[in-house]
């Protein structure tokens, strides 16, 4: 794990995996200090010790009200059980077919979730985040912001 602040309100955790003959998976997750901070994305579950400590470096997890999910892809969510229980005050920001994909393989707390699909929005205090469909992504469930 290595975590850097990208600007003065996005810090990034980056980890990365290697794939032999390939190269490397880079996986990374964020940090927005928004008035509302919000995490996106949760890592790789093989870094689960080292993205914990990495978030809490970084950010109280109790501060964090949002927790955002571009899709359900195992890079991306791979701590997402850990930092639920840690970041008791967050929501967890998701597109309901993202939800009902992870609930196969764990409980997710749907009361904890913010169902959002492209073009809709979510106020995070200090400014609007609209989830988006990127021109190309390989997972049916992604969306940036
Ligand atoms: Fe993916």
């Amino acid at each position: 794990m290595n975590s850097y602040k990208a600007t003065p309100e996005i810090e990034v955790l980056s980890s990365h995996f290697p794939i032999p003959g390939l190269g490397y998976l880079p996986i990374n997750a964020f940090v927005l200090k928004a008035k509302e901070p919000v995490l996106i994305d949760t890592g790789i579950g093989i870094d689960s010790g080292e993205f914990m400590k990495a978030l809490e470096s970084i950010i109280d997890p109790k501060d964090i009200r949002w927790v955002w999910l571009t899709h359900d892809d195992s890079d991306h969510t791979g701590n997402i059980q850990d930092v639920l229980k840690a970041a008791p005050n967050a929501r967890l920001v998701v597109n309901s077919l993202a939800a009902m994909r992870m609930s196969l393989g764990w409980e997710v707390p749907m009361q904890r979730c913010f169902f959002i699909n492209p073009g809709e929005s979510i106020s995070v205090g200090d400014r609007k985040l609209t989830a988006v469909r990127p021109p190309i992504f390989d997972n049916p469930t992604t969306q940036g912001m």
